[in-house]
């Protein structure tokens, strides 16, 4: 059975999952195609792309399925105009802006008929957002892998107090592996949830096979938050974060604590695969998966999960008899 919440209604899928836009993970076609081919929402992560690539790949995508899918791009990339250059070009349907304010982006892409969602950090940034004119918002907890919220602030409260301050669908994430997860999330005002971790442990997407081993082995206290105070990027804990932070720690300067955060990327973990000194962006919940699944396959069970989270559910409170 589909699903039918504003969410599913405003970017015409089936379930409500989007599989969140992540750099290099989901810098494909293979990961973005099977998810929306599944009726959840695939989406590119445009961030490391040559813009060229990401042209092929929106293309594979857009001749593999009917279904919508959309491209990530974060705002502050040095490539970001020529990405919304070219998913206007390619008429994709959805556009997920993060990282940087959507206002002045918006009407070319409301022109074209291209829906909006915005990444935002806060209720206040949703409020902002929404008043920009996009047409959802999502809002990710300090949980997530990647870039959680510079002031930290946990999913289950971020995304209560984003439902509280806009009246634009919401989409929640950080920390959501499975069906629990997402109920969890519908139970507080969401209407959607983005799943990015969850999705990274598949085998479509784009990362180096030691990254997604490193992931899975990974226990829920696994990962730990680089960059406290600035721009926060959180990763598995492991020869790169263990110096970094014994630098903090000594109260080492900040050009120093520049000069060990830039030794290591994203890039070195998720394409050489070394990940001792790598940033191996994954998020706490990476400690409740312990099994890749094919991504397609992957959408039917956290629907499923979802099924019997909210069975579980009712049967807490059964209606009374009448007397
Ligand atoms: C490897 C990795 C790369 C990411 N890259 C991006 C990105 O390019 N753009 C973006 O908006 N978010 C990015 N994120 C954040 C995800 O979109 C998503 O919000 C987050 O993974 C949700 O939390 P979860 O990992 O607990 O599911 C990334 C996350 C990971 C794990």
């Amino acid at each position: 059975m589909p699903f039918k919440t504003r969410v599913t209604a405003l970017l015409g899928i089936r379930y409500p999952i989007i599989q969140a836009g992540m750099s290099w993970a989901s810098s494909n076609a293979e990961l973005a195609l099977a998810v929306s081919r599944a009726g959840g929402l695939g989406v590119i992560g445009a961030g490391p792309m040559h813009p060229d690539d990401l042209r092929a790949a929106i293309r594979t995508v857009k001749a593999g399925t009917g279904n919508p899918y959309a491209v990530n791009v974060p705002l502050y990339n040095k490539r970001a105009a020529s990405f919304l250059d070219i998913a206007l070009e390619e008429q994709v349907p959805i556009l997920i802006g993060s990282q940087g304010g959507p206002k002045q982006h918006l009407a070319r892409f409301k022109d074209a008929g291209i829906k909006w969602v915005h990444v935002t950090a806060s209720p206040v940034h949703a409020k902002k957002a929404e008043e920009a004119g996009v047409d959802a918002v999502i809002a990710v907890g300090v949980e997530a892998g990647g870039h959680p919220p510079p002031d930290e602030v946990g999913t289950l409260v971020v995304v209560r107090a984003v439902c509280k301050a806009v009246t634009i669908p919401v989409i929640a994430g950080g920390g959501v592996a499975d069906g629990a997860g997402i109920a969890a999330m519908f139970c507080l005002g969401a209407e959607g949830v983005q799943l990015g971790t969850r999705f990274l442990l598949t085998p479509e997407s784009n990362l180096h096979p030691a990254y997604k081993a490193a992931a899975l082995e990974s226990d829920i206290a696994g990962t730990t938050l680089v960059g406290r105070g600035k721009l926060p990027i959180r990763v598995l804990k492991n020869d790169f974060t263990g110096e970094y932070d014994a630098a903090e720690r000594s109260g080492r300067s900040e050009g120093e604590l520049k000069a060990i955060y830039e030794t290591s990327s994203l890039k070195l973990a998720a394409f050489d695969g070394d990940v001792a000194r790598g940033k191996v962006e994954v998020g706490q919940c990476a400690g409740l998966i312990d099994e890749l699944v094919p991504a397609g396959e992957l959408v039917g069970r956290l629907v499923a999960e979802f099924d019997r989270a909210v069975a579980r559910l009712a049967a807490l409170r059964p209606v009374a008899e009448p007397a």
